[in-house]
């Protein structure tokens, strides 16, 4: 044998050799689709011996068919065509159960002139990536649905876009397209200014939770229409081999639990606020009855005395006594009032008759002179059930305070309204005068508290005000001060009159 022919040999050996030591069964087919070569590992695994193998098709074979697949199924046929190795996904199946996935993997081999002469078939165990894949996507489902299925608004941005739960589209009015840096808003339009930058900040600095992440914090976010929103957040840097490729954010709305927290707050200050009137209430009715006794002394002993005595300079000066006893019963008269002590005699009446009525007591009276009245009153039916004659008093006491305010120069407006749902009536009276000091705010229906100069004011006013407002049912309050004015809201029950309501016809409806 010449040095030449045993290259040769050499090289078809060793040619040889690769194929039976490929780790992997592999067949060589015709195009024909007939089975003429397999290696050593084919022979193995599939338990079968070249004798039983070689000269089949490959259909029937593998599928037990006499006929080839079709065309579209083929990949051989496909491969032929294009002349590209391509590979197909089978599930083998026993007794109808998956036992393994296998991937066959199709090589051409070429003749001279770049035609598949011949094909290399390999078949490869794919089961263990096959789990692998399908324990990988139901992980992401999974994560999918817990990020989608959250109360918590979460929004993540990388590089790669955004992802944006249904929570977080509701809080900020964006969809993840909409907030996408690449396409729409960047990170800073959705906090007011500098927010952004500082939870950049706070991320990459170690003291706010740790490196990459944020504790709990409570910000401000900016919605699609423009409103602050305020929320608790937390946030994290996402790092990628050690380098940042985007961030996270979980945010959860504070205005429900600030909206509770403030009613709460209300509730308390007005039980508070009751409370202290309840026991001023209770000083001022004993008070009121220790002084009324002496008092009603005082003032018929002086009547007595102005009687029998005649006509000298000391008639004057017991006057004088009747006329301070006189005050001094308007007060005891007021404390009791306040206190409630008094006894209430209900009537129905339209709040605008009433508010007439009132008015009309005082009409005359020059310390109206400067000031301009104005009502607002709406026209629909409001009854009230009250005492008539201590509402006077309260409307009376509100308008004095009104014009002390103003200095005798401005406007006096009178506004009546309902709402028939909470069963309410309202009358405001709002004065252009000098307002409330915040301070006093809380001190103004005080029995005794007054900022007018002594001899001026008693400070009984507000106190009788309240406390004949609140034994009618009903409810006073400032709704609004400022150095341009107040206005005192009043709240009576709406009364509802039944279908045979005789009280009715008192006031002609
Ligand atoms: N309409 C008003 N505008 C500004 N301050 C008011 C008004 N009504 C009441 N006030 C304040 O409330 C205080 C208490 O009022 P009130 O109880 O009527 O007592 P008085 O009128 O005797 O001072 C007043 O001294 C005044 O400081
Ligand atoms: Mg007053």
């Amino acid at each position: 044998m010449s040095i030449k022919s045993q290259k040769i040999n050499e090289d078809s050996d060793w040619r040889f050799r690769v194929f039976d030591s490929l780790s992997f069964p592999t067949l060589i087919l015709k195009k024909n689709k007939e089975i003429i070569s397999a290696n050593k590992k084919f022979l193995e695994l599939f338990q079968v011996s070249g004798g039983d193998l070689i000269g089949k098709k490959c259909y029937d074979y593998f599928k037990q068919s006499d006929f080839p697949c079709t065309p579209d199924g083929c990949p051989i046929q496909k491969m032929i065509e294009n002349k590209n190795g391509c590979s197909i996904l089978n599930e083998v199946k026993e007794d109808g159960k998956r036992v393994i996935w296998e991937e066959r993997v199709f090589s051409p081999i070429l003749n001279d002139k770049g035609d598949v002469a011949y094909i290399m078939e390999s078949v490869r165990d794919a089961t263990r990536i096959k789990t692998l894949e399908k324990r990988l996507t139901g992980m992401t489902e999974l994560m999918r649905n817990v990020i989608h299925s959250s109360v918590s608004a979460i929004v993540a941005v990388s590089k790669d876009g955004v992802i944006m739960n249904k929570a977080a589209e509701d809080l900020f009015g964006y969809t993840a397209e909409e907030i996408d840096p690449t396409k729409g808003k960047k990170a800073v339009d959705l906090y007011p200014a500098g927010v952004a930058k500082e939870i950049m900040g706070k991320l990459r600095s170690p003291l706010y939770g740790g490196k990459g992440k944020l504790s709990s914090t409570e910000v401000n976010i900016i919605n699609a229409s423009g409103e602050e929103v305020p929320v608790r957040m937390t946030a994290a840097i996402i790092y990628e081999d050690g380098l940042e490729v985007g961030s996270m954010g979980v945010y959860n709305d504070l205005r429900e639990r600030q909206e509770v927290e403030k009613k709460l707050k209300d509730v308390e200050m007005r039980a508070l606020h009751s409370e202290k009137m309840a026991s001023l209430g209770q000083l001022a009715a004993g008070v009121a009855h220790e002084i009324n006794n002496p008092l009603t002394g005082i003032m018929l002993y002086a009547d007595m005395l102005l009687e029998n005595m005649d006509d000298d300079d000391r008639k004057e000066d017991i006057k004088y006594i009747l006329e301070d006893a006189n005050r001094c019963k308007e007060i005891v008269k007021n404390l009791l009032m306040y206190s409630r002590q008094t006894s209430l005699k209900k009537e129905i009446i339209l709040i605008n008759d009433l508010l007439n009525q009132s008015l009309a007591l005082i009409r005359d009276q020059e310390i109206f002179m400067n000031i301009a009245i104005k009502k607002n009153l709406s026209q629909v039916m409001m009854i009230v059930q009250v005492d008539k004659n201590q509402m006077h008093r309260v409307i009376i006491n509100l308008v004095i305070n009104a014009i002390d305010a103003m200095d005798k120069n401005g406007n006096l407006t009178f506004r009546t309204y309902r709402n028939k749902d909470k069963k309410k009536v309202y009358l405001e009276i709002t004065d252009t005068g000098s307002g409330i000091d915040n301070e006093n705010i809380v001190r103004i229906f005080d029995p005794f508290f007054t900022t007018k100069e002594l001899g001026k004011g008693t400070g009984l006013g507000l106190s009788t005000v309240y406390g004949i407002i609140k034994k009618n049912s009903g409810r006073i309050s400032v709704k609004e001060t400022s150095p341009h004015g107040t206005t005192f809201l009043i709240e009576l029950p709406l009364y509802i009159p039944g279908k045979d309501d005789e009280m009715i016809s008192q006031i002609g409806c």
